[in-house]
């Protein structure tokens, strides 16, 4: 498997590819791969011909320096998981000097407010450096479809609003998220956790999943209480926020309307790790 540390030699190999009119998808990720990461690569693997997998740990998107400092390398290991899939794949694993030069700073981006919800209110300028990265990235390999977890579902709808605004030629799929046994979301920051925690941190899906059904006969409020109620009650987990929010806008909602679609959104600290979840309501 081609590892591609530069971005001049990854450009020349996929002009030759598209000279041959190959598709190209793309995975854009921080690498520390696990099964929801190969999952969108299996998922880009059966509509392109070949699929660039992107391993970058973008340091303009990390507004906690120790999180961008402690968030897991495994380079060896992501490309040996890579190589038990069928199909071509090309890895990019830049430096940060190849993608930003000496000036390592966010471009900064209006995405019409979605912006402005749960993780940019609590990662300031997160999305700015979600988009500068991933604008560099579409403009390297130039793919025809990118793929992206609703695991960061805000994330997924404000590369949407990139390519909208900027009226890029790829398509972008949303896939869904792949979970542990448990129902934990999987997620490189679980590398993380103490074992013992690990096994707990089930407690975050069960209770997004028990709050959907709260919220199938319970006004949003006190769906909200339930789910506080809920992270008060346990020692291991601090709830950061707890969000109802419409699926388009990502704004949150105080009164239900028939015809909406809702989702949950939670963010809750173990120790110092912060993970997120998601689930769609109705
Ligand atoms: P990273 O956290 O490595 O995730 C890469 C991609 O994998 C994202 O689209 C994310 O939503 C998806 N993903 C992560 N966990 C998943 C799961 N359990 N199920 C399904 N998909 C999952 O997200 C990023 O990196 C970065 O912000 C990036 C887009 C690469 C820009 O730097």
């Amino acid at each position: 498997m081609r590892v591609f540390k530069q971005k001049e030699a990854l450009i020349s190999q996929l002009s030759a590819e598209k000279i041959n009119h190959k598709t190209i998808g793309l995975v854009p990720t921080m690498g520390a791969l696990h099964q929801g990461h190969i999952s969108l690569v299996s998922r880009a693997l059966e509509k392109n011909d070949l699929v660039v997998v992107s391993i970058f740990v973008n340091p303009t998107q990390f507004n906690n320096p120790k999180d961008l400092e402690k968030y897991p390398k495994s380079l060896d290991k992501d490309i040996s998981l890579l190589e038990e899939l069928q199909g071509q794949i090309l890895i990019f694993a830049p430096s940060a000097e190849e993608m930003y030069q000496e000036d390592i700073k966010s471009e900064k981006f209006d995405f019409d407010g979605l912006e402005f919800q749960m993780e940019g209110k609590f990662r300031p300028g997160h999305f700015d450096g979600v988009g500068t990265i991933i604008k560099k990235l579409f403009s390297i390999v130039k793919p025809d479809r990118a793929y992206f977890g609703e695991k960061d579902f805000q994330q997924l709808q404000i590369i949407k609003k990139l390519t909208e605004k900027a009226q890029l030629d790829v398509e972008i799929i949303g896939c869904p998220i792949t979970r542990e046994a448990s129902g934990l979301a999987m997620s490189s920051r679980n590398e993380r956790l103490p074992d013992a925690l690990r096994k707990k941190a089930a407690f975050i899906y069960k209770t997004i999943s028990e709050a959907k059904e709260i919220f199938g006969n319970q006004s949003i409020q006190e769906t909200l209480d339930w789910i506080d109620e809920q992270f008060k009650n346990h020692e291991d987990f601090e709830l950061e926020y707890a969000e109802i929010a419409d699926e388009k806008t990502l704004k949150s909602v105080k009164n239900k309307k028939i015809g909406e679609h809702y989702r949950l959104f939670v963010a809750v600290y173990a120790n110092e790790i912060r993970l997120i979840d998601t689930i769609a309501l109705n």
